[in-house]
């Protein structure tokens, strides 16, 4: 019998479409899941592909080559810890074993941590694109040590996606890096989602645009060439467009009026802001973003508060075109906000965690595949080619340009949104960002005054080194 070359532990979705993408690229793969229904029925669709199903543990490890490559495709938390426990002492050293789901990085390295003192190599690694990206190419963002990587290159180079002709993956650093850049890579998506939903909201509640119509806009922006200076051109907007165009079977209706307007969350966005306001980062377009989907999940107290808080009902009276190239910018710019925070964390936290990020690498390895996965991303690889220590984004040249260019058009859309009551928290924050982040002096020195007045927590001057303190007050003792 032919081994194999690699075995997927976990045959949801999104490990069958891995395993389906590793046989179309020549490699034989075992799959085990817990489930043995669903082993029968991946045989049963898929048997004649160059993939075998093992019916338990114990034939799975012995179909594969040695040394041994599995890779864990189950929910991120404790399935993880329980395939890990099973696996490990039927492992020999010098196995490796990947963990493919959105797993926090703590828990990453913590893991390989553990399987480094018995001798097994651990990878974790992001994989971004969905159920189509597994089977057709995602983006794939590995951690570990070099040696352990090695050992699953020339498999994860063969299924990435691909942007002219180079894979979209790359070594992202040791231990928990990888599970890191993803955790990242989803707080810009969770950014960039809501930004996207704000356009739409103040489009259509604002401008009275139909579902037809911001199919149309989207569309447009979309099918801009990605060579066009703020090209919108990007997976996200171009799912946007698909959806406003589909309709509800059953009532005739644009389906995207009929779904319940509650976000659900697994918890990456909000991993993200976690660990950036640890690390002393700023990203609040992110963190609006997440904030958004918790705001979205009280439905039933947003429609009884619409009872009773009353605002101002949206009125556009003026070009309606000019608007909507005023909302395409505005987004670009909004979009490149995000984007600068979610690099600017991984500046933070390649230095605080000893990750050695390659921020060129990483937006290269974005090009494609993954969910936020944008024209943008090609001048974002340039910046950081260019250079490698830049510490924002907004202070690219060929970015500044734009941004400058283009804080009208975000400032006259959140002045629009505001005046009418239309909530736009990333749009707005992103522009925050923008201001607070030119500002050369910001109000900070009152804050400073404060904590010295009610706490004596001291404060700096700018005239003179040291650490001051005054008596603001008479203290009757
Ligand atoms: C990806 C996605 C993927 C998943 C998100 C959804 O890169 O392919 O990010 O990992 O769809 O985790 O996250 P939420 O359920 O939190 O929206």
């Amino acid at each position: 019998m032919d081994r194999a070359d690699i075995g997927i532990v976990g045959l949801g979705v999104m490990g069958q479409m891995l395993a389906l993408n590793m046989a179309r690229n020549g490699y034989r793969v075992a799959g085990y899941d817990v489930n043995a229904d669903k082993v029968a029925q991946f045989n049963q669709n898929y048997g004649e592909r160059n993939v075998i199903g093992c019916a338990n543990q114990d034939a799975f490890i012995e179909v594969l080559q040695i040394p041994r490559r599995i890779m864990m495709m189950v929910p991120a938390g404790q399935a993880v810890d329980a395939v890990i426990a099973s696996l490990k002492d039927v492992l020999e050293k010098g196995d490796l074993l990947i963990d493919g789901g959105n797993s926090h990085f703590s828990d990453t390295e913590r893991r390989a941590q553990m399987l480094a003192d018995i001798g097994l190599h651990f990878i974790g690694t992001g994989v971004s694109g969905g159920e189509y990206g597994a089977l057709w190419g995602p983006s794939i963002m590995p951690g570990g040590p070099q040696e352990a990587w090695h050992l699953v290159k020339p498999i994860f180079e063969a299924v990435a996606a691909k942007v002219n002709d180079e894979p979209c993956v790359t070594y992202i650093g040791p231990g928990g890096a990888g599970h890191y850049v993803k955790m990242v890579h989803n707080g810009i998506e969770y950014a960039v989602m809501q930004l996207i939903a704000e356009a739409y909201d103040v489009l259509s509640r604002g401008l009275g645009l139909s579902p037809a119509q911001l199919h149309e806009v989207f569309d447009t922006w979309n099918e801009s060439a990605a060579e066009d200076e703020g090209s919108l051109a990007s997976y996200l907007v171009e799912i946007t467009a698909d959806i406003f165009a589909k309709v509800d079977d059953e009532t005739g209706k644009p389906l995207v009026a009929v779904i319940l307007d509650e976000a659900k969350q697994k918890g990456t966005g909000k991993w993200t802001s976690q660990d950036a306001l640890d690390l002393g980062g700023a990203t609040p377009t992110i963190n609006a973003a997440v904030e958004a989907r918790i705001i979205s999940a009280y439905k039933e107290e947003r429609v009884k508060a619409s009872e009773v808080l009353a605002g101002p009902t949206p009125a556009y009276d003026g070009d309606r075109p000019l608007f909507i190239e005023a909302m395409r910018d505005a987004l670009f710019m909004a979009n490149l906000c995000a984007y600068a925070q979610g690099f600017a964390l991984l500046r933070l936290a390649s230095a605080e965690y000893g990750y050695d990020l390659d921020y060129s690498e990483i937006a290269k390895i974005w090009r494609g595949g993954c969910i936020i996965r944008a024209a943008i991303l090609e001048d974002i690889h340039a910046a950081f080619a260019a250079d490698p220590d830049l510490t924002n984004l907004l202070l690219d040249e060929t970015f500044s340009a734009m941004v400058m260019a283009r804080q009208g058009a975000l400032r006259r859309v959140v002045g629009y949104a505001t005046a009418n009551g239309i909530p736009v928290p990333a749009l707005s924050s992103a522009l925050a960002y923008f201001d607070g982040y030119r500002s050369a002096r910001l109000p900070a020195n009152l804050t400073q005054a404060q904590r010295d007045y009610f706490g004596a927590h001291t404060y700096r001057r700018i005239d003179r080194e040291g650490s001051f303190h005054t008596g603001w007050q008479e203290l009757e003792a």
